[in-house]
């Protein structure tokens, strides 16, 4: 169905916005709403639903259920997050439209649809991926350039962000991401989903150097990742020498170690190139996704970028995890520099490179398949 490409063009800029936030693109369906403002930003509510429950008997997302589930809550959530705003003007309404699993993707960014079209606002169609690279932005005054660490489930990349809707992508993985290795290693170790914390908890009581584990890319001097040599030689371990539960603390530290290590060495190289390409003094090093929940992995980068000079930024955990603040933000930000809101034919998408140029150019995964380009 063609859908009218309305004129969204706000004839003056105000000096306020107020922009609705969707999120749906994973298990968490999330609504917010954000202002910027001669006060700065602020975050007038943001409401979380975590089908995390729902998939934990699979041990991970079923995207037939996250669908589903988004469009059972997203009313409600909806309902709450206007609530709790209070009495403020919608100027426009932001939903991720990529990249995701594709079913909840088209729950959120249809709601954003509808509600764009019955109080005829703007609608902006946000890359989820864009969401993290400026969630940082949504508490403190980070100036651009900066350089970014995006460590989650699904992804996990190192980026320049040279401006709204400008970024570099300087590493990417080239199998797993970093959460995905912890989901898929506390998995085999019994720990269930979402298994990035519970691995986190194991290695507590843990001897991060009984175990050896590989190190992944070691003839490459670039800043890309790979988690699923680490994987495979974790799960060996834990089938052939887990027995107690004091074997598996120490492999879970190990583990932990293993991968923040391959996170610091990589950022430490783009640390290297960002400080090549841009002459700024104190620039910002930011880690977002749900990996910078982990405290080991925060207290090495936290340290790396002390030692190159960067400052040190990890959103709040809330901000961190998938929720809707950002999308309101990233929207907010783009339409703030443009004033322009997408048509409502914009599609969803389940592949969205935040670097469209790199990813075409260099894909990671040479097949990229009919729906582009993975990361
Ligand atoms: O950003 P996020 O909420 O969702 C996306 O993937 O977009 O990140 C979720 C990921 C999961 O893989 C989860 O296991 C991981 O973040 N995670 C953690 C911790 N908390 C969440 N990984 C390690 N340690 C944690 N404490
Ligand atoms: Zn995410």
């Amino acid at each position: 169905m063609l859908l009218p490409t309305r004129d969204t063009t706000l004839t003056m800029m105000t000096a306020s916005l107020t922009v609705l936030g969707i999120e749906s693109s994973c298990d968490e369906t999330a609504v917010a709403v954000v202002r910027r403002d001669a006060a700065g930003t602020q975050v007038l509510s943001s409401v979380i639903h975590s089908q995390v429950m729902q998939h934990a008997v699979y041990g991970g997302v079923v995207p037939e259920i996250a669908a589903r589930s988004h469009v059972e809550t997203i009313d409600d959530l909806a309902a709450r997050a206007l609530a709790e705003a209070g009495d403020v003007t919608i100027d426009a309404v932001a939903a991720t439209a990529g990249p995701g699993l594709i079913g909840g993707v088209m729950v959120g960014l249809s709601f954003a649809k509808g509600f764009a079209l019955a109080r005829d606002l703007p609608l902006i169609a946000v890359n989820h991926l864009e969401g993290h690279a400026l969630s940082a932005r949504l508490t403190e005054d980070v100036a651009f350039p900066f350089l970014l660490l995006l460590v989650s489930g699904g992804h996990c990349q190192l980026l320049s962000v040279k401006g709204v809707g400008d970024y570099e992508r300087l590493g990417t993985t080239i199998d797993d991401a970093a959460g995905e290795a912890f989901d898929k290693i506390a998995k085999v170790l019994g720990l269930g989903y979402p298994g990035g914390p519970a691995l986190e908890a194991c290695a507590k009581s843990g001897d991060a150097s009984r175990f050896t584990l590989p190190r992944a890319l070691l003839g490459r001097k670039d800043c890309d990742f790979s988690f699923s040599g680490l994987k495979t030689a974790a799960a060996k371990i834990a089938h052939e020498e887990v027995r107690t539960e004091q074997d598996r603390a120490d492999l879970c530290a190990a583990v932990q170690n293993a991968i923040a290590r391959q996170l610091v060495e990589r950022s430490e190289r783009a640390m290297a190139s960002f400080r090549q390409q841009n002459a700024v003094t104190s620039p910002a090093f930011v880690v977002a996704g749900g990996v910078a929940a982990n405290a080991t992995v925060r207290t090495v980068l936290q340290a790396a970028a002390g030692r190159k000079g960067f400052v040190f930024v990890a959103p709040p955990l809330k901000y961190c995890t998938d929720n809707a603040a950002m999308i309101a933000l990233a929207g907010l930000e783009h339409f703030d520099q443009s004033g322009k809101g997408d048509g409502l034919d914009v599609q969803a998408r389940p592949r969205w490179p935040l670097d469209e140029i790199r990813a075409a150019e260099a894909p990671v995964h040479k097949k990229a398949g009919r729906k582009g380009a993975k990361a």
